[in-house]
Order: structure tokens, then C-alpha cells, then sequence
């Protein structure tokens, strides 16, 4: 009400002066026109008596002169006429002015004298009269009198005073309107806006309504609502953790958990934000293709699986590629979103590309070149410079997303993978005072290897402008150190496993990732298990499960091959060997997985045309994207897993077998190519590519005791719950921190 008042009272000040202003200008000119009338009427009235009183002023005839001013006597506004003589004695006077007579007129002499007209404002009574007084004089100009004509001007005044009437109930009028027009102005450009951004607000902290703010306007009351968006997301993703924080748990456990993660971080970078910047989003919106209606996905990635329950555990932002075709309509005015969706933990900051960006630089620069040149699974990378040049443009836009979101303080910024190399760079260069670090998840080729690539020392001079670069593998770490040895002017310092360049020092080391292990609320129900052995009729039968993007380094086709030989060679197991292959459709549109969908296509269809038997076959392949919930099914009901990538940077899924292992039977058949092998050592060891030993470890899977399997999954099991991914996000915490210190006292130069 008051911010109301504020807001009228100057405009009715404004017109309330403006009134007063053409109402004394107005009156003015309305005055000054009756005035002139009148004396113009009283000038021409006494002329035009001139010569009748001149005439009876010389005949001296009384009559005449009663007669003359007496015309004056009917008229409805009171006038008057006096003739006087050479003295200025009184001839004749109107009736009603015979008091007039009494008054004294000291200008009647001087008229007589100067033989000129006299006017001016007299008082007479109660009124004010304007007087003109004419000389009258004989043919040889000698003064013979003077007569004077008397009008009444109390109708000028009458007149004025209609005039402010008229002009005050107008003013009265307008300040009406002025309040009430204000009024609903007001209320409907200001006050409604503001209720329902604070009731949006009010229930978006409580978790109720969508991300988006209900003012759509580009006026300075939507760029508030903008910033008052940003600041409820911030808001609320900071109330969980602080909720979170009073829970967590202060006695130090051995095992690592997200309470302990995030007390940990507390202690050891305090209050630096955190930014994770990925191509692959944590979670993506699809619109389904035939009913349209929306859904939220957690894509199939390594990335997502390790990095998601980092950020769940710490807060932060995370920047990566809105991929999803309906990710646009979930996310605020600054193209923010608060996921997990059902409990906002941490912000995801989505970057649109378009069609040709995400062409060039993620098919092509990332997945047609860099990934075949570092997994060498003799695909041949495919480099060409328009990629190239998306491929660096893209990494400035996320650059610039990054630079945005950086506060002014201390930050850590985490990058992930081959899709950035060239940001750290980017970063450093207009904030050298923030940690930079990247992990990279798939393997780092031998220099060989990687000098085939055109661009190889953009690539090394982006990556080396990182505080800490991560492998998962000792192996990988080697190979990037002989890789920037060889082919860049640095020093490699192999004591502390760093490359300096000039100023900046670069770390290298492992940090095999892992996974977060499931809750006790994530195990799979028993009446779930029955409904999923019903439906793909698994009851009684050896089940083995393969999960992967479908992808030409998982080994997938080697698997059927080995399957197929292992049927061959122990046809017994026909009719009780069943093998599910979930195969998460990826990168599609590049002609290497398209056709590769084929081939395995094909490559099942064959092995399970030779190998069946009535309503029997030995591979049921899921060919589309299963969330978590329903993988674990497969993973709890699974004798064995096969995972036999021809070149893997870790592989999650062997993990993530492992630890859906609740009971200890199953077991694990795990590619020598991969990461996880080296901390494996119990898992079978399997070389895809010789498909007759593969098949011999199908079945010494198959015929293993139970006490071996569950020895062997125990001694597993043990490594992830010790080293999961709580403990990796520790591990890089710690260098980080110490990076952090060393940061600081540097030259922001
Ligand atoms: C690998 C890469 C990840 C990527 C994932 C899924 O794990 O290291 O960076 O997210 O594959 O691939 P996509 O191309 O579908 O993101």
C-alpha cells in the first residue's frame, strides 16, 4: 500500500500543478478578454454620447440630460452614466448611481484640463466599478463638460470564478481516474507478478512445481525472476546437502561412504564450489517417439555411473551437452535444472548444440577420431579438420558455460574425458587462479599410437594446462608421460610423476574409478526375480548376462562367437545355458555402430538358429536402454557376467556385478584388456579374441563349485566395497587439495 502511495503521489502532484498552472494561465486570458470588452464597450458607449451631451451641456437643457442618463437605469447589469459640467459639477446621473454624486473625483479636473479620456477601477459600495470618463468639448475646443460612463465588473469575477470551478471538478475527475488507473496498473504489472513469483518460489524450495519461473517477460521484472530463479535453485540443492551435513556421520569409518566423502572434502577444500563439466549428461529428457509423453533417463555411461554419486554427495554444478530432445523444456531461464529430478542434489547446467556442432565435434572429432586412436581396436580413426575446428569451437562454448558459472572465489573445476581436451586451456587462460583437473576414462595409447593424430599437440598443450590429469590404469599414466616426452618441449619429472612446462606443473597419476555400492533398499525383490525368470523363461536354467552401450570395443560379437563355441563343444549344456545380452543402442548414427548393430543382429539370429531347440535359444538380446532398476534383476539372477571389451578404460558394469552379488554366486568373467583386471584378480581372466579359451572360461564358470565362486566373489566384492567410488572422489580430493594450496600463492599471470 505504501510502495502504492510512493508510486501515485508524484504523478497527482505533477497534475495537480500542471492544472494550477493552465488554470491561472486560463483565467488570465479570460479575465483580460472581458476587461477589454468592457472597456471597449464603455469607450464607445461614451463616444457615441459625445454630441447629444454636448448638446444639452450647451443649451443648458436639464430634460435632455435626465433623459440621457436614465437609459441607463433598465439595463440588466448595473451601469451608469454622469454628465458634468465645466466644474465638475454633476448634470445629470442614473437613479441607481446617485451616490456617486457624494464620491470624490479628483480626475474629473485633470480630464477638463488635458481634454483627454480618463479610465480606471473605482469602489463603489460593495463593489468595484470601472469608470471612463470622456471630455466633451465646443466646435473651438473649449471644454464644455465631461460625461462619465459607470460599469459594474463583478461579473469578470463571476465568470473567473465558474471557470476554476469547472477547472477543479475536472482535476477532481482526473485524480479519480489517475488512483484507480494506477491502482489496477500496478496491481497487474507489478503486484500479480510478484505474488506468483513468491508463491512459485515458496513451493519450488519445497520441492513442489516445476524449474521454470511463471514470468515469461524480457522486462527488468523477468530479469529478476531470472536471477531469483538461479538463486532458488542454488537455494534449494544447498538445503539438502545442509540437511545432509547434520546427518552425516562423524566417526571414520574404514569404508567410504558419501557421508564420510563429503565430511572429507569439507575438511580438506572447504567452501571451494565444484564444477563438473561432461559431455554426457547425468540425466537426459526423452520424449517417447510414438506416445510424445516426456521421461528422464540416466544414460548408459561410465561417466554418468561414476560422477553421478560424486556429485550427489557434494553438491555442485554440472555442466554438460543437453542432449536429451525434450531437455529444453525442463530447465530454467539459464538452462538449469535440479536433479536427481525427485530430490535436487546438485544443478545440471545444460549447453545446447546444434545439429552440426553435435555432428563435428561429438560423431566426429570425439567418437570417429579420438576414440578408435585411443582404444585401438583396429577401427581407423577418421581426423578432418571441419570437425577439428567444431571440435575447438565446441570446447570454447563449454569454456565460456564454465567461465559463467565460476564464482569470483576459490574453484575446482573436474573435467571428464577425450570430448575436452582442449578446455583447460580455455579455463586457465581467463582463470588461472582456479584448480583445474581432468579425468580421463578410456585408454591413453602408446606415443605411436597417438602421434597419427594431426592435431596432437593442440590436444597435449589443452590437457597440460590441467593442474591433474587422471587415468584409471598406472599403464595409461606411462603412456600420456612418454606420450608429452615425445612429441612436446617439456620436462617429464618421474619422482613425483608430473610434466612441467614453463610455470605450470601438471600431475599424472591413477585413479582406478569405481561405483557407489547399491543401498539395501536397491535389492531386488523376490517376487521381481519370479516375474523377470517368467518372462524371459530362465527358471532352471545356467543364466549368463552381458551388459553394454553397443559398442565395437565391448567385444560383444566375440562373446556370441565364444558362446556359440562353447555350445559346440559342450552341447550338453543346450536347452540349459541361456545367455541376455542388454545392449544399450549408442552413437548409432556413425556408420561403425550402425552397421555394428547389424552384424550382432545377424551374428545372434545365426548362433541362435544353430542352437535351438523347440521354443528354446541361447541368446535373448535386449537391444534398448534399461534404466538401473531393471538391469539388477539380470545382475541378482545371473550365474555369470561376461565382460570382454577389447580395450576398456576401466569397465563399471564387472563392477557393478560384483557388487550386485549380494549372495556371493556368480561369477565374473572379465577381458585382460580391461582396467578393472588389474584389481580383479579373482575375476576369470578372458582374452576375447581367442575365442576357444573364451569358451573353455565359459565353461569352468559353468561347472565352478559354489565355494569357489563364492571365495572368489567375497575376495571381489571386498575391493569394491573398499575402493569405491567415494574413495576414488577422496583420492583426487586429496591431490587436489594440496594443488589448491599451491594454486593460490601463484602469479595470477
Ligand atoms: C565412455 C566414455 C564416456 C561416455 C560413455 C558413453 O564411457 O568414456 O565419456 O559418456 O562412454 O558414451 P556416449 O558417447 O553415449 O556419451
Amino acid at each position: 500500500m505504501r510502495r502504492m502511495f510512493i508510486f501515485i503521489l508524484p504523478i497527482l502532484i505533477i497534475v495537480a500543478t500542471g492544472f494550477t498552472i493552465f488554470g491561472i494561465v486560463q483565467v488570465r486570458a479570460e479575465e483580460e478578454k472581458l476587461m477589454d470588452e468592457l472597456k471597449r464597450k464603455a469607450k464607445a458607449v461614451a463616444e457615441s454620447m459625445e454630441l447629444s451631451v454636448q448638446s444639452v451641456l450647451t443649451t443648458q437643457n436639464k430634460r435632455n440630460a435626465d433623459y440621457l442618463v436614465e437609459r441607463f437605469q433598465t439595463r440588466d447589469r448595473l451601469q451608469g452614466c454622469a454628465i458634468y459640467d465645466a466644474e465638475g459639477e454633476i448634470v445629470a446621473i442614473t437613479a441607481r448611481f446617485s451616490d456617486w454624486e457624494s464620491k470624490d473625483k479628483p480626475y474629473l479636473a485633470d480630464v477638463i484640463k488635458n481634454k483627454v479620456p480618463r479610465s480606471g477601477m473605482e469602489q463603489f459600495k460593495d463593489y468595484t466599478v470601472y469608470s471612463y470618463v470622456l471630455p466633451v468639448l465646443k466646435e473651438d475646443g473649449t471644454a464644455l463638460g465631461s460625461v462619465e460612463i459607470i460599469y459594474d465588473t463583478s461579473y469578470v469575477l463571476s465568470r473567473l470564478t465558474e471557470i476554476w470551478k469547472s477547472i477543479s471538478v475536472t482535476l477532481i475527475a482526473l485524480f479519480f481516474f489517475i488512483v484507480l488507473s494506477s491502482v489496477i496498473i500496478f496491481r497487474q504489472m507489478f503486484l500479480l507478478p510478484v505474488l506468483r513469483l513468491t508463491d512459485w518460489f515458496k513451493g519450488f524450495l519445497k520441492g513442489e512445481g516445476d524449474h521454470r519461473h511463471p514470468l515469461r517477460d524480457e522486462d527488468e521484472l523477468g530479469k529478476l525472476a531470472n536471477e531469483v530463479e538461479q538463486v532458488a535453485l542454488s537455494l534449494r540443492v544447498a538445503r539438502r546437502s545442509i540437511v545432509q551435513d547434520a546427518q552425516k556421520q562423524l566417526n571414520i569409518e574404514d569404508v567410504w561412504t558419501e557421508d564420510k566423502l563429503r565430511s572429507y572434502v569439507q575438511a580438506k577444500l572447504g567452501v571451494r564450489t565444484m564444477l563438473v563439466v561432461s559431455n554426457r549428461e547425468p540425466y537426459m529428457h526423452m520424449a517417447d517417439a510414438v506416445t510424445g509423453k516426456e521421461r528422464c533417463i540416466r544414460p548408459a555411461s561410465g561417466v554418468v555411473t561414476a560422477i553421478g554419486p560424486l556429485l550427489h554427495a557434494l553438491g555442485g554444478t554440472w555442466i554438460a551437452h543437453g542432449a536429451g530432445d525434450a531437455d529444453r523444456k525442463f530447465v530454467n531461464s539459464k538452462d538449469k535444472i535440479g536433479v536427481p529430478p525427485e530430490d535436487n542434489r546438485y544443478i545440471l547446467r545444460r549447453v545446447w548444440l546444434t545439429k552440426e556442432e553435435e555432428e563435428e565435434y561429438y560423431y566426429g572429432f570425439s567418437n570417429e577420431g579420438l576414440w578408435p586412436l585411443c582404444h585401438i581396436t583396429h577401427t581407423r580413426p577418421i581426423f578432418n579438420e571441419k570437425d577439428w575446428d567444431t571440435y575447438q569451437k565446441v570446447n570454447q562454448k563449454f569454456a565460456d558455460a564454465v567461465i559463467q558459472e565460476l564464482p569470483s572465489g576459490p574453484a575446482f573445476v573436474f573435467i571428464q574425458d577425450y570430448h575436452f581436451t582442449l578446455l583447460p586451456a580455455m579455463i586457465k587462460a581467463k582463470r588461472p587462479d582456479v584448480v583445474v583437473a581432468l579425468f580421463w576414462h578410456i585408454p591413453w595409447p602408446n606415443p605411436e599410437v597417438f602421434s597419427v593424430c594431426p592435431y596432437q599437440k593442440q590436444i597435449l598443450n589443452g590437457m597440460l594446462a590441467c593442474d591433474l590429469i587422471g587415468f584409471h590404469v598406472q599403464y595409461h599414466c606411462n603412456n600420456f608421460l612418454d606420450t608429452a616426452n615425445r612429441l612436446l618441449e617439456c620436462r617429464v619429472n618421474t619422482e613425483k610423476f608430473s610434466i612441467v612446462r614453463g610455470k605450470q606443473e601438471t600431475l599424472v597419476r591413477a585413479f582406478p574409478i569405481s561405483i557407489a555400492l547399491p543401498s539395501a533398499e536397491e535389492t531386488v525383490s523376490e517376487e521381481v526375480l519370479v516375474k523377470v525368470r517368467e518372462e524371459y523363461k530362465l527358471e532352471g536354467k545356467i543364466v549368463a548376462v552381458g551388459v553394454d552401450r553397443v559398442d565395437y570395443t565391448k567385444g560383444i560379437g566375440e562373446r556370441i562367437l565364444a558362446i556359440d563355441r562353447f555350445l559346440e563343444k559342450h552341447p550338453d549344456y543346450k536347452k540349459k545355458f541361456v545367455f541376455v545380452q542388454i545392449g544399450a543402442p549408442s552413437r548409432t548414427h556413425i556408420k561403425r555402430y550402425h552397421d555394428l548393430g547389424g552384424e550382432i543382429d545377424e551374428l545372434v539370429e545365426k548362433v541362435n538358429w544353430k542352437h535351438s531347440d523347440g521354443d528354446y535359444k541361447p541368446i535373448i538380446y535386449i537391444k534398448r536402454h534399461l534404466a538401473t532398476e531393471e538391469i539388477a534383476p539380470f545382475y541378482a539372477l545371473a550365474d555369470m557376467c561376461i565382460v570382454s571389451s577389447l580395450h576398456d578404460g576401466m569397465n563399471l558394469v564387472a563392477k557393478e556385478y560384483v557388487a550386485a552379488k549380494q549372495d556371493g554366486k556368480g561369477v565374473l568373467l572379465l577381458s585382460c584388456f580391461t582396467g578393472a583386471i588389474r584389481e580383479f584378480t579373482d575375476a576369470i581372466a578372458i582374452n576375447p579374441y581367442a575365442t576357444e579359451e573364451f569358451a573353455d572360461a565359459i565353461y569352468t564358470a559353468v561347472v565352478m563349485p559354489d565355494e569357489e565362486k563364492r571365495h572368489r566373489m567375497a575376495a571381489m566384492r571386498k575391493i569394491v566395497q573398499e575402493n569405491n567410488v567415494y574413495r576414488w572422489a577422496g583420492s583426487i580430493v586429496t591431490e587436489l587439495s594440496g594443488l589448491g594450496k599451491h594454486n593460490h600463492e601463484k602469479p595470477s599471470a
